[in-house]
């Protein structure tokens, strides 16, 4: 019992953003947010995304970071231990479903990483049609096995330093990949705007403010995205936050998290699309992106296998970060809930992902039986996740820290109970974001994915 209640704290600041960084960036990062930006205004998507987090997004990673803090639990019981006969008492429960089902499917991207790292070290990109490309990665990801046992190389891994604990293992590895990820990130834009011919279109595609591509939708994608890149809605955020220190400064953590996995983001974007218009390819996102484009490209551009290394141990740190993240939600719940060790519940988790990310790498073998109305279990739990319940445990956890927990919680929490002046001062209209504008534009999203608006 006394060790369960002995709760860690991150040791340092800079440990503490890390932490929360790396648990942020990840593909959506790298695939999704350079190609919405070019496909969605460039300049003028960037912009908008960042009223969006100031105004919808950050406000729900503060709710997240201020319940975890104030309860020092796991991202179930934080409801129950605020408000036990409350309705929503259990509805923590979805945030653990969500993270573990999200796991699944995203230690098998992080396997694919791994082995595209694994062929950019043996050189086998080169001289390769991108006809010859596209069926090595077919034939890859249909074999079904062989992604299922890279993945299971990042299931274990994420175990490993899950279980050797909350400062020596999370905090230390994310002291040294994110610095790490930001210098290889570096070196690849330097390459793509300084040595690659005309890398002038691919800038302007993600750089050159287009107002007139800016749509309702546009408004729509960039919430979305924001919120997903944020790791929000499914209480990673809670269990990060119940690990801060008392004297830490919140807004100022969420604000750096955000702007740094912004930055990143536009980063990825620089390092891709100058890469991509300077050999005239169409620009594409998501695992066409990573797993084709670039891999032709880096066949064609000098330099090419080094940077295609850097760039695959990129996304190999990217996901694995991020892994992290994902797992400790399910580990501190299975140990304070069933009141076992770190370790122990790491085994248990580990062993039920194996099994369920069997599942979904099979589902994408050729005639898997895992497939449901057309779509394989992969492309299920990736759709059910992001259009249905990150949104709206989202909307959950907004609406929990601004109207039903004691109001005194979020300002003691933003605040550390009033001393921080500049903090105090702000309150009142972070407050407003929290508890309207937030659940609003969140509310909205959510009638957008399930199609009612
Ligand atoms: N933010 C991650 C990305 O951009 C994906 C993600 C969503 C995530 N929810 C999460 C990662 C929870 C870790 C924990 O790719």
């Amino acid at each position: 019992m006394n060790k369960i209640n002995k709760r860690d704290t991150f040791k340092s600041k800079i440990g503490t953003i890390a932490v929360l960084a790396g648990g942020c960036v990840g593909l959506g990062n790298i695939w999704r947010f350079p190609y919405i930006a070019g496909e969605n205004g460039g300049a003028a998507f960037i912009l908008i995304y960042l009223a969006v987090s100031l105004c919808i997004s950050i406000p729900a990673l503060l709710s997240e970071l201020a319940l975890g803090r104030n309860q020092r639990c796991n991202a179930f019981r934080v409801f129950r231990k605020i408000k036990d006969k409350h309705p929503w008492k259990n509805s923590g429960i979805l945030g653990i479903i969500t993270g573990f089902l999200i796991f699944s499917f995203y230690c098998i991207i992080g396997g694919w990483a791994l082995k595209y790292f694994e062929l950019a070290i043996m050189n086998d990109f080169s001289g390769k049609s991108t006809a010859e490309l596209s069926e090595s990665l077919n034939n890859f990801i249909q074999g079904g096995i062989e992604p299922y046992l890279y993945g299971i190389v990042i299931t274990t891994f994420t175990t490993i330093i899950v279980g050797i604990g909350v400062v020596k293992g999370i905090e230390r590895l994310n002291k040294i990949l994110m610095p790490l990820l930001i210098f290889l990130l570096l070196i690849l834009v330097i390459n793509s705007i300084f040595f690659l011919p005309n890398s002038r279109e691919g800038l302007l595609f993600i750089l050159k403010p287009d107002f007139s591509a800016v749509t309702w939708n546009t408004i729509f994608q960039a919430i979305g995205q924001s919120f997903f890149s944020l790791s929000l809605g499914m209480g990673a955020q809670v269990i990060y936050g119940s690990y801060i220190s008392e004297k830490d400064n919140l807004i100022k953590t969420a604000v750096s998290v955000s702007l740094i996995d912004m930055s990143i983001a536009i980063l990825c974007g620089l390092a891709i699309f100058p890469a991509v218009f300077s050999f005239n390819i169409e620009p594409t996102a998501g695992p066409t992106l990573l797993f084709l484009t670039l891999p032709n490209i880096f066949t064609q551009m000098t330099g090419g296998y080094i940077f295609a290394i850097l760039f695959f141990a990129l996304v190999v740190f990217a996901t694995v970060t991020s892994t992290v993240s994902l797992f400790e939600v399910s580990v501190s719940y299975v140990m304070e809930e069933f009141q076992i060790r770190r370790r122990t519940a790491c085994l248990w988790v580990f062993f039920a992902l194996l099994l369920l990310s069997f599942l979904v790498a099979e589902s994408q073998t050729k005639d898997s039986s895992l497939v449901f109305f057309g779509k394989s279990l992969f492309d299920w739990f990736d759709q059910i996740t992001s259009n249905f319940m990150l949104p709206l445990g989202g909307i959950i956890t907004v609406i929990f820290a601004g109207w039903i927990a004691p109001k005194t919680l979020l300002k003691d929490e933003l605040t550390n109970k009033s001393t921080l002046t500049t903090n105090t001062k702000y309150f009142s209209v972070i407050q407003i974001m929290i508890k309207y504008v937030s659940p609003f534009f969140l509310i909205l999203l959510f009638l957008e994915l399930i199609g009612l608006l």
